[in-house]
């Protein structure tokens, strides 16, 4: 398949990039750097792959033919999208807009990443796609929740008017190398404060819970969800639930610091649970995580002694 990838220079981008190469496909990566960077896809050396810095929101016109586009295009740390909270909202808008103008225009699948935000504060436990969320439109996080909303009402728009083949996979937090160790996420925060021996910073009393997938797994169930047909929105995400606290202290355990645990105000509309129901994803993918946080987190911990060291050099 010939597949553009909008975002792949960014985190999750680039590993898909790198699972779409090794599965044979020819790959277009798409990107204006906004929060990714080349750095992620420096190693590539394949003749299949290619690379475009440009920015969504504006149309791309493209002589080939095009069977995939897979839509990450968008920052996803609160740091970046409450620094860049109109290109955010513009990407999800008009970035899917332009996007879903071109699988239409090529005749191509169309898969968006949208989130797990989209639940916003959840007032139900596990999140199943069946729920319709409980977002602040006007808080400071609504910029991201709500570009994703509307980027997931286009692309059913899309699929029912125009017959678009689309999918929709929302991401839960997922970790692993190529994530930037700033980017305001809990597993860079927290491992890039253990490996400089800082002390933890854990908001509120650490007791809202998260679920984290690694990278490999997350990636999988997003090809398995392009492959599939299935369009209605399909959770990708590890239902095993941790306290942030919890997770705090795994950390410390792992790094072997003499780091401490210190605790700050939480922020507005912070999410206080956030667990996937992954039974759709089990049945129609026949997918579910296989990477524990134990392994997943050495792999990460050990890319981030690797760029601190760089770092220090
Ligand atoms: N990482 C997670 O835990 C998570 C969770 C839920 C959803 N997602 C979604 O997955 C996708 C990828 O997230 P990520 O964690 O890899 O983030 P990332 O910031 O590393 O990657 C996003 C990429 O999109 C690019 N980009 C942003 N705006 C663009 C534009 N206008 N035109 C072209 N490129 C643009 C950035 O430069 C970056 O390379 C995003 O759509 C995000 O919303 C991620």
């Amino acid at each position: 398949m010939k597949v553009l990838v909008t975002g792949g220079a960014g985190f999750i981008g680039s590993h898909l990039c790198d699972l779409l190469l090794a599965r044979g496909h020819e790959v277009l990566c798409v990107d204006n750097l906004a929060t990714g960077s080349k750095n992620n896809i420096i190693h590539i050396e394949n003749d299949n792959f290619s690379y475009v810095r440009h920015n969504v929101t504006k149309p791309l016109y493209l002589e080939e033919k095009i069977d995939w586009i897979f839509h990450l295009a968008s920052p996803a740390s609160p740091i970046d999208y409450l620094e860049l909270p109109i290109p955010t909202l513009k990407v999800g808008a008009l970035g899917t807009y332009n996007m879903l103008g071109l699988a239409k225009e090529k005749n191509a699948r169309f898969l968006l990443t949208s989130t797990s935000e989209v639940y916003g504060d959840p007032l139900v436990s596990p999140q199943s796609e069946e729920y319709w969320g409980n977002v602040n439109p006007i808080g400071p996080r609504g910029v991201y929740d709500e570009a994703k909303r509307f980027a997931e009402a286009i692309t059913m728009a899309y699929h029912r008017y125009h017959g678009v083949e689309t999918r929709i996979v929302r991401i839960f937090n997922t970790y692993g190398p190529r994530m930037r160790l700033k980017d305001g996420r809990v597993v860079p925060n927290f491992i890039g404060q253990a490996l400089n021996g800082e002390d933890l910073t854990v908001y509120g009393d650490g007791s809202q819970t998260r679920s984290f997938c690694y990278v490999s797994d997350e990636i999988e169930g997003i090809y398995r969800l392009m492959l599939s047909d299935y369009s209605d929105p399909i959770n990708i995400g590890n239902p095993e639930e941790r306290t942030i606290l919890e997770f705090a202290n795994f950390v410390l355990k792992l790094t072997g610091t003499s780091s401490k645990i210190i605790f700050k105000e939480l922020p507005e509309d912070d999410p206080k649970q956030r667990r996937p129901d992954i039974t759709k994803a089990r049945k129609i993918l026949n997918w579910e995580p296989k990477v524990s946080l134990e392994e997943g987190l050495g792999k990460t911990i050990q890319y981030f002694k690797g760029i601190l060291k760089n770092v220090i050099q």
